[in-house]
């Protein structure tokens, strides 16, 4: 049809006794177990039988393609060569010779092998002109346009997030013969058309959950995955995290709208207890739920401290029958997770690199491991796939200062690094364009030089370049003592006070626990010893810095 030929298209059965006397015929077949196809058996019995006249097919040009299976090899094209044979015997023309396909080999390169010539055979024998032998023109494809659900999804829209897509996907630790010890990814994402970016900046991802807790979830509740949802509204309406009424992927709102991995709050333990009806069973929730001194320890060693989730629960509480509606409702909407963007618009104003620290750890509660959802979300995100994202400014001025002048004094842990590398990209871009740019310090803390220092060689280029000194610390360097950046500022508390008189900047990024705590007394210590005032003018000083955003903590717990 594709190349203007009118096809009808029939089994063979239909033709018994009378063949086409016009065009040309084309017989696809096949043999089973050396005997002729359903909807061919009869025709194959008319044209071996000795009645049927010797000249039945005068006018007939014909081919024959057969289908088989070399396994079967007795009978391997029996029916395809009869029927080439009988047509030929009753006077038909063969305008293309017989073609064999191999089921066990590769069918397809013999079928292309038979059908290359097959065109201008008929062109030639039908008296046509050559131009139909010619290839056919292009058939217009499907016409696919791709709804973006997750668009219309409400937790996408809250956060004003946007498809963005995956670049760059790499690892930045090194191996340790073999082994990956831990993971930690450098991202580089094409943001969303008209967004735009400082270096400083949150990139806020919407994760997917993980399939494996989907499924765990459809097991429970003996949901078929692949079924639709229609969220009708309750007495108080539908949560605004949750597509209502229309139909929609159940796989869908389970894996971008709600968190799933969630502690399991004490409403939680209520609503389970009231779907539950072994008293004894009943009883515990409650109790697990409940507000007196005693029952909060209870919670927090069963619950709280191993982090269990609902799902969690359900397999110590096998009496309770939550139904699912009530289980969704629970379920607290899916959270972005933030990244320090670890870039800067200078270099790069489209793409935004993240660097991702992957979550794996053993659960708490004692079964397997735990993987961070949107970590591991981001680690295995291949390039050129997408992630819903948006980009987001800190409250506090956690950039560099405008004035290029002024020393910074950055301090990161880890991937408290990250925002330094796009820092130190914009100082570096004001340098190469002649602008006099000062000196900074970074204190980077990590493990080991051989495997977690990540970037190492973009830093110590921007130290040739003379816009920082590096001061690593290393904290598992085996037969070394462990040394932490705040050991190091200690260390070189001259040249701390020095930039400090210059009125740098001090940001810090990283653990908030322990390390920030740690990096501020070793500050107000450093003032103290050098102007052998007290603690309590220390403090003031410190306060005053903060005050002036000249100390900036960008920490997470
Ligand atoms: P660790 O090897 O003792 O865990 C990034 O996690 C780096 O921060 C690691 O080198 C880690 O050391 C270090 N770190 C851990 N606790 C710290 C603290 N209280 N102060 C500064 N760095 C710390």
């Amino acid at each position: 049809m594709e190349r203007g030929f009118d096809v009808t298209l029939g089994p063979l059965d239909d033709h018994l006794g009378d063949l086409p006397r016009e065009g040309a015929t084309i017989v696809v077949t096949a043999s089973y177990n050396g005997t002729a196809p359903d909807n061919a058996a009869r025709f194959c019995g008319w044209l071996q039988d000795p009645a049927t006249p010797a000249d039945a097919c005068p006018t007939m040009r014909y081919t024959v393609f057969g289908c088989g299976h070399t396994d079967w090899a007795a009978t391997y094209q029996t029916v395809p060569k009869l029927v080439d044979a009988e047509l030929e015997a009753h006077g038909a023309t063969r305008v293309h010779p017989r073609g064999e396909g191999d089921a066990k080999s590769d069918f397809d390169a013999q079928y292309r092998a038979w059908h290359a010539g097959l065109w201008s055979d008929l062109a030639e024998a039908l008296s046509l002109p050559a131009a139909v032998g010619q290839a056919a023109a292009p058939r217009p494809g499907l016409a696919i346009s791709m709804v973006n659900k997750r668009e219309t999804n409400p937790v996408v829209t809250s956060y004003r997030a946007r498809p963005a897509l995956v670049r760059v996907n790499r690892e930045l630790q090194h191996f340790d013969g073999g082994r990956l010890e831990r993971s930690t990814r450098h991202l580089e994402i094409a943001l969303p058309e008209g967004t735009t970016y400082a270096a400083g900046d949150h990139l806020g991802v919407l994760p997917r959950n993980p399939v494996d807790a989907i499924w765990r979830v459809c097991r429970h509740f003996k949901l078929d995955v692949g079924n639709y949802v229609t969220i009708a509204p309750g007495p108080a309406g539908v949560p605004g995290h949750l597509p209502a009424g229309e139909a929609v992927p159940l796989i869908g709102v389970l894996a971008s709208c709600v968190e799933l991995h969630d502690v399991a709050t004490r409403s939680d333990l209520e609503a389970m207890a009231a779907h539950t009806d072994d008293p004894k069973q009943r009883d515990e929730l409650l109790t697990l739920a409940a507000d007196d001194p005693e029952s909060r320890e209870h919670y927090h060693e069963r619950v709280f401290a191993p982090r269990k989730s609902l799902l969690d629960l359900f397999g110590e509480f096998p009496d309770c029958h939550l139904p699912f509606d009530t289980f969704l409702e629970l379920l607290p909407p899916l959270r972005p997770r933030y990244y320090s963007i670890s870039s800067s618009p200078l270099v790069s104003p489209d793409v935004c690199s993240i660097t991702a620290g992957v979550l794996e750890a053993p659960a708490r509660s004692g079964h397997g491991l735990f993987h961070g959802v949107c970590s591991n979300h981001l680690a295995h995100s291949e390039p050129d796939s997408t992630v819903f994202a948006f980009v987001r400014k800190p409250t506090i001025p956690f950039r560099p200062p405008d004035n290029p002048h002024v020393p910074m004094i950055m301090i990161g842990c880890g991937t408290g690094l990250a925002p330094f590398r796009g820092f130190l990209q914009e100082r570096a871009t004001q340098k190469e364009q002649g602008v006099p740019v000062a000196q900074s310090l970074l204190f980077f803390g990590c493990r080991n030089p051989e495997r977690d220092f990540l970037y190492e060689e973009e830093l110590r280029h921007f130290e040739q370049l003379g816009m920082v000194r590096l001061h690593p610390a290393f904290s598992r360097v085996p037969g070394t003592p462990k040394t932490y950046v705040q050991h190091l500022i200690a260390e070189h508390a001259d040249e701390v006070w020095r930039l400090l008189q210059d009125e740098a900047v001090i940001f810090v990024c990283g653990d908030a626990t322990r390390m920030a705590p740690d990096v501020r007394r070793a500050f107000t210590d450093i003032f103290t010893s050098r102007t052998g005032t007290s603690a309590g003018d220390a403090d003031a000083w410190f306060t005053g810095l903060r005050q002036a955003n000249r100390f900036l903590e960008d920490i997470w717990g």
